[in-house]
């Protein structure tokens, strides 16, 4: 699919009979480290993907959202923006339509749009295709009906679109991270306060590379064990008596295990505040120019996903353990789990014995061949003209 900025407005203006008023773009992200925190108001560490969603809208004054997307083989969805309701439409077009919702939930009249929607991220692959599509369509209808959010309040907007509208229970990384994200950087985010830090993060300056091994694994039934999970850290929290499981150090950690007896809950909250942990020496890592020495840190994530939180799957652990036996600096999934993809961190020389190691021992495990490429920390939502 082309996400060109004039093939996608060409596209527009021949659906549409009329050129765009604007283009836009918002990235999916891979997350570096800090996975199944952000519900738990802790911290993450996302980075933007060149792959992104574009969109060309234009807006309208007479209530009407008109909807069409390269991506989905259908026609112009019509719908009038007075008559949006959570649940009201269940297919792609819940994700533009629920940030519509959203916004005007939020006291921002918004009269209507046209907008066409072309993206490279991969859907179902836990790259945050869904938070690029509502991220560009907020952006866009943002900035032409001049409501000055700004990046993270769009972010919000966008989380809750996906929550109530869409019905998805996510945390507020995803769209975050496609909002806010910047070039050659990884957002350092404290989910409770939307508190942001840019960390430099070139890895080819140093020699290394970042792949995303594609498992080609959907995981789009996920949500129900998505939600469990989240469930039972509430549960944690509460036990714990603190807010969110953010709020118990990393020192106090095995103190609080002490204190749950329901092995489950002990297990979600171990994860959740030793991979608050990670994420810090990750970014004091980085920061000290050793990245890589994050690389062990990535492995011990992995083993907290797949143990603890159990939300990793057999192709995610052969990407991690094929990485680990072809000296990968280190190597975990990324993003919610059950399938998706994994991140793994080389040596520049090794990015092509690593890249055959893993679709051998895919082969070799009757599993469908994974999809590879390099990741290059990109930019995030931005107008394109
Ligand atoms: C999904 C959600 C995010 C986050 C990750 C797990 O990507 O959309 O909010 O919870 O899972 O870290």
């Amino acid at each position: 699919m082309s996400t060109d900025t004039s093939a996608v407005a060409e596209r527009f203006t021949q659906l549409y009979g009329s050129e765009p008023e604007g283009v836009w773009a918002a990235p999916g992200r891979v997350n570096l480290i800090g996975e199944h925190t952000d519900y738990n108001d802790g911290f993450v560490m996302p980075f933007a993907l060149p792959h992104k969603a574009v969109a060309a809208v234009s807006p309208r004054t007479d209530g009407l959202l008109r909807l069409h997307s390269d991506d989905v083989d259908a026609g112009v969805t019509e719908l009038r923006v007075a008559d949006l309701t959570p649940e009201s439409d269940r297919g792609w077009t819940a994700y533009p339509s629920g940030v519509v919702w959203a916004l005007r939930e939020a006291g921002h009249e918004i009269t209507g749009a046209d907008i066409h929607l072309a993206s490279t991220v991969p859907a179902g692959a836990g790259l945050s295709s869904s938070a690029a599509l509502e991220v560009v369509v907020a952006l866009a209808l943002n900035d032409l009906f001049g409501l000055g959010l700004r990046g993270w309040q769009l972010a919000r907007l966008c989380q809750r679109a996906e929550n109530v509208y869409v019905g998805a229970p996510v945390g507020i990384m995803d769209q975050t991270a496609s909002a806010c994200c910047e070039e050659g950087h990884a957002l350092f985010l404290d989910t409770r306060d939307l508190a942001q830090r840019q960390i430099p993060f070139d890895l080819a300056a140093e020699g290394l590379r970042l792949l995303v091994v594609d498992t080609q694994v959907k995981h789009s039934h996920s949500e129900g064990e998505y939600g469990k999970r989240r469930a039972g850290c509430e549960r944690g929290a509460a036990l714990l008596g603190v807010d969110a499981l953010r709020d118990i150090a990393y020192e106090d950690l095995d103190a609080s295990l002490a204190r749950i007896d329901d092995e489950e809950i002990r297990r979600l909250v171990r994860h959740v505040v030793t991979e608050d942990e990670r994420v810090e020496r990750v970014v004091t890592l980085l920061e000290e120019g050793d990245p890589r020495a994050i690389g062990p840190v990535l492995y011990a994530g992995h083993a907290s996903l797949r143990d603890d939180f159990k939300v990793s799957c057999p192709e995610l652990d052969l990407v991690v353990e094929t990485a680990s036996d072809n000296d990968a600096l280190g190597a975990r999934m990324t993003g919610g789990g059950f399938g998706g993809s994994a991140i793994v961190l080389v040596e520049a020389e090794d990015v092509e014995p690593v890249t055959k190691a893993v679709e051998a021992a895919f082969a070799a495990a009757g599993f469908t061949a994974p999809r590879t490429f390099e990741a290059v920390p990109s930019a995030g939502a931005r107008r394109l003209r």
